[in-house]
């Protein structure tokens, strides 16, 4: 797996430029930010060696370069989700690649469903922690290349991009709300019993991806940001019946409000 992810890493690293130190992973229906990038390179998934391919609807996928404001960043447009069949090591290749390129600070996106009572559709929730019931991603053999063994989760959020968060949501009066992730495999919605579990554990919001990548990342010491769009709600009496284009239409809707906070949480330093 170091060879293959090696080998990816020089691959990029001939096909952009300069290196950035922060990468951004766009989730479902928060695309948008492409649109205040000023690209310089992008490649498709599919013509870098060991690369993953997504295959869902509504997720694209390149790997583009480029700046937002006067920041270099590197965009995952389409990402790589354990519910459609790749393996745990697949899922957060691209986060062990990022590694070698250097990156320092890893920035994503998700729609999530609302545990949280207080929580309405279209809300912002920054994450502080999560809960992984999906297989661990670090389960197999140990490379010590990519960090310990047993690695600290107490605070896997970065709280220094976590108060910045919330310094900005005041500035820009862009309202935030902030909580625990609970991470599942999907790719089944949650019955209502499966969200009042979620939430009587300890979670905000779930999700079918993030907590991989943040596993991934935290281990190898890269901070990470991340903020989930609330798409439904899985609240009693509030639950309605879901499909996958009502996450994408409500996510749509938040997107522009998210899009502001993440360009002013990377630009503004
Ligand atoms: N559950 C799991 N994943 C989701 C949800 C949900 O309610 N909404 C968006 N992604």
């Amino acid at each position: 797996m170091l060879t293959a992810i090696k080998e990816t890493a020089s691959y990029i690293i001939e096909k952009i430029y300069e290196t950035p130190d922060t990468a951004i992973i766009l989730g479902t229906g928060l695309g948008k930010i492409v649109d205040h990038l000023r690209v310089d390179v992008v490649v498709n998934y599919e013509d870098i060696p060991h690369f993953p391919v997504s295959t869902v609807e509504g997720h694209e996928g390149k790997l583009i370069s480029g700046l937002l404001g006067n920041k270099r960043v590197l965009v995952m447009q389409g990402r790589f989700h354990y519910y459609e069949g790749y393996t745990m090591q697949q899922v957060i290749f691209p986060i062990r690649v990022m590694k070698l390129l250097g990156i320092k600070t890893l920035v994503v996106s998700n729609a999530a469903g609302g545990m949280n009572p207080d929580f309405e559709i279209g809300d912002i929730m920054i994450i502080n922690d999560h809960i992984c019931l999906m297989p661990n991603p670090l389960l197999g053999k140990h490379d010590p290349e990519f960090g310990a063994r047993f690695p600290d989760m107490s605070q896997t959020y970065d709280p220094v991009l976590l108060q910045k968060a919330r310094d900005l949501s005041k500035k820009l009066h862009i309202p935030i709300r902030e909580g625990c992730y609970v991470g599942v495999t999907g790719p089944t919605l949650e019955t209502p019993k499966e969200y009042q579990y979620m939430r009587i554990v300890g979670g905000d919001a779930v999700g079918m991806s993030t907590v991989p990548e943040a596993i991934a990342a935290h281990q190898m010491g890269i901070s990470i940001f991340a903020a989930s769009v609330i798409t439904d709600l899985g609240v009693p009496g509030k639950i309605q019946k879901l499909t996958h284009n009502d996450v994408i239409e409500a996510a749509e809707k938040t997107a522009p409000k998210l899009t502001e906070l993440i360009i002013h949480l990377i630009t503004d330093r």
